[in-house]
């Protein structure tokens, strides 16, 4: 069997095609100029999505809590807070962005009702006792968070936007971290690995669905993931 550590960078390495299509496919849309009502939607959708990580994140920590595992339940107190800080910042950008206050309470309702793709789906989907899916989830979603919002924080004109993309990109990078904790608590056996592989597969894929629906196509991210993923990533 692969070491749980070497299985891990393995996934890791599995993910940068993921992680640099959505780095490309983020700066795209930043540079098209989008309208400030294509702003608002975006940025209406990873508001929502903050709000979501931060209701299935502080649902986990219900789920480990009674086992008294001291060291996760505080590492997911902390994510649920940084996720809290997030949705909160997103919101004032959107504030920025629109000039004005915005009704949080109609915009998480129109977006449970729809609105933009979300990763937090993902997790929203899965067995809340699968704590292996739960900590890959954290490993690639994560890792993907860190890498787009640092990349909105080169590209952001905007100084005061950017540092707040700068701040959420690095807890993301935390919570990626946490993913790796929990992967190496969770990962013992082939079968374990083979469920990794698979579960992560699928992961990226909706990933990049929800990268192409909120930013723009951009050719070569896809190429670069058709290489690395195969030609499920092939344009249909
Ligand atoms: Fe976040
Ligand atoms: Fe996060």
């Amino acid at each position: 069997m692969t070491s749980t550590h070497e299985f891990i960078s393995r996934i890791e390495n599995g993910n940068e095609a993921l992680f640099q299509a959505s780095e490309m496919q983020v700066e795209a849309f930043f540079k098209s100029n989008p309208s400030t009502d294509a702003l608002f939607e975006h940025f209406a959708g990873r508001c929502a999505n903050e709000y979501m990580n931060m209701v299935e994140v502080a649902q986990r920590l219900l789920e480990v809590a009674p086992t008294g595992d001291r060291k996760t339940i505080k590492l997911l107190a902390r994510q649920v807070l940084d996720e809290a800080n997030h949705f909160d910042m997103v919101a004032k950008v959107l504030e920025r962005i629109t000039g004005r206050q915005i009704d949080i309470e109609a915009l998480l309702n129109r977006e449970a009702e729809g609105g933009s793709a979300k990763g937090a789906r993902i997790l929203e989907e899965m067995d809340k006792e699968d704590r292996l899916a739960l900590h890959l989830y954290q490993f690639i979603a994560e890792g993907r968070a860190h890498r787009v919002w640092a990349r909105m924080a080169e590209v952001c004109p905007d100084e005061m936007i950017a540092q707040t993309y700068a701040k959420i990109a690095a807890d993301e990078k935390v919570h990626r971290e946490f993913g790796r904790i929990g992967l190496e608590q969770f990962i013992n056996s082939e079968a374990d690995q083979k469920r990794a592989l698979e579960l992560a597969s699928q992961i990226r894929k909706e990933l990049y669905e929800v990268s192409c629906l909120n930013c723009v196509e951009v050719p070569e991210a896809r190429a670069l993931c058709v290489e690395a993923y195969g030609p499920s990533y092939l344009k249909h």
